[in-house]
């Protein structure tokens, strides 16, 4: 269970989970609507709307990619939901996919008739981290991200591990990224144990990193449990995100994935620890551990080749 101010949801994570959504959801919608993208709805669409097929159902499918989180896509998909007549206060958003999917979907069902149910169905790893974090945006016309978005936790949290199988290595690398800024949150032995667990890129598969998720979501989830609205202890779950984001943009957004600018971030945050705060932090470790994972590191050996982005080190 995730709990927040406004109530708890549960998190589900299992292999298949998709085609039991209808029995995990108890049938209590009068109707759902599927906002997907281009890769994944040909994956796991069909067996969704099969499984839930006693009630009405329709889907939206958005092109895949990090240009869907806009207002038009979400002034279409409204649109097409107000014109099916089908939908009132009792229907259910259901976002399949990743974290563009989920804050697209997201801020559908906050802002639809007001706000309506909400149920999450993440297919990549980077999403466990936005299954507690209850907040959802959209990429504005100038450029930015999250000035529009809405605080609005799901009613459920559905993660069918199956579909981390077909992610795309560099988008798993991506996502392992922020299940080690959990493992950093949390614990020595937590970090030692995914470390452990997956010390390079061959170990890096959807079973190795399946039975981390709900403790990955279980960090995030007790920290939003706390400070909900970002005014304090949320700023945890911005390691590595400052640098990150600057990296991330400066290359242009596609050019670095997330997790890879992030993956430099914490590098940096933690060299930038050692030199202000004068403690000392495993730096090397953490970078030979990225540099196998196939991550780049922000170092002249960097991994990923033909990426545009260059960051220096700090010393
Ligand atoms: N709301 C939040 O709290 C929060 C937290 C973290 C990240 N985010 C957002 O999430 C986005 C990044 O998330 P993401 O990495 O999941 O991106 P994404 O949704 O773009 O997915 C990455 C790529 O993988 C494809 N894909 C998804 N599932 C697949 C599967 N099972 N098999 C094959 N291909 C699959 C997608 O089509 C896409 O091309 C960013 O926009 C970021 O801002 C939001
Ligand atoms: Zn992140």
């Amino acid at each position: 269970m995730v709990r927040t101010q406004t109530g708890s949801y549960p998190v589900f994570v299992g292999k298949n989970l998709r085609n039991k959504a209808a029995d995990l959801l108890n049938g209590g919608y009068s109707a759902y609507y599927i906002i997907t993208d281009s890769r994944v709805a040909p994956l796991y669409l069909a067996d969704l709307e099969q499984n839930l097929k006693e009630k009405p159902i329709y889907h939206f499918i958005v092109p895949a990619g990090e240009q869907s989180k806009n207002l038009a896509l979400y002034e279409q998909i409204i649109t097409d939901m107000l014109e099916k007549k089908q939908y009132d206060r009792g229907c259910c958003v259901i976002a399949l996919g990743g974290g563009v999917v989920g804050d697209l979907a997201g801020f559908v069902a906050a802002t639809f008739l007001r706000g309506v149910a909400f149920i999450q169905m993440p297919t990549t790893l980077l999403a466990h981290d936005s299954t507690s974090a209850g907040k959802w945006g959209l990429i504005t016309p100038l450029e930015k991200k999250n000035l529009i978005g809405a605080f609005y936790p799901p009613k459920a949290v559905i993660y069918d591990t199956a579909a981390l199988e077909t992610l795309p290595l560099r988008e798993l690398q991506s996502g392992f990224v922020e299940l080690v800024k959990h493992s950093f949150i949390d614990s020595a032995a937590f970090y030692e144990q995914l470390k452990a667990a997956i010390p390079d890129q061959k170990a890096l598969t959807a079973e190795a990193v399946s039975p981390f998720l709900l403790r990955g979501i279980g960090v995030k989830a007790a920290i939003v449990e706390r400070d909900e609205h970002e005014s304090g202890l949320r700023t945890h779950l911005n390691l590595g995100h400052t640098l990150g984001h600057a990296i991330e943009k400066e290359a242009g957004f596609g050019a670095l994935t997330h997790g890879e600018g992030v993956a430099i971030g914490i590098l940096f945050a933690m060299q930038l620890s050692e030199a202000y705060y004068g403690v000392k932090l495993p730096v090397q470790e953490v970078r030979e551990w990225f540099a196998k994972l196939g991550l780049p590191t922000g170092s002249s050996s960097r991994a990923r080749a033909g990426s545009t982005c260059q960051a220096n080190e700090v010393r």
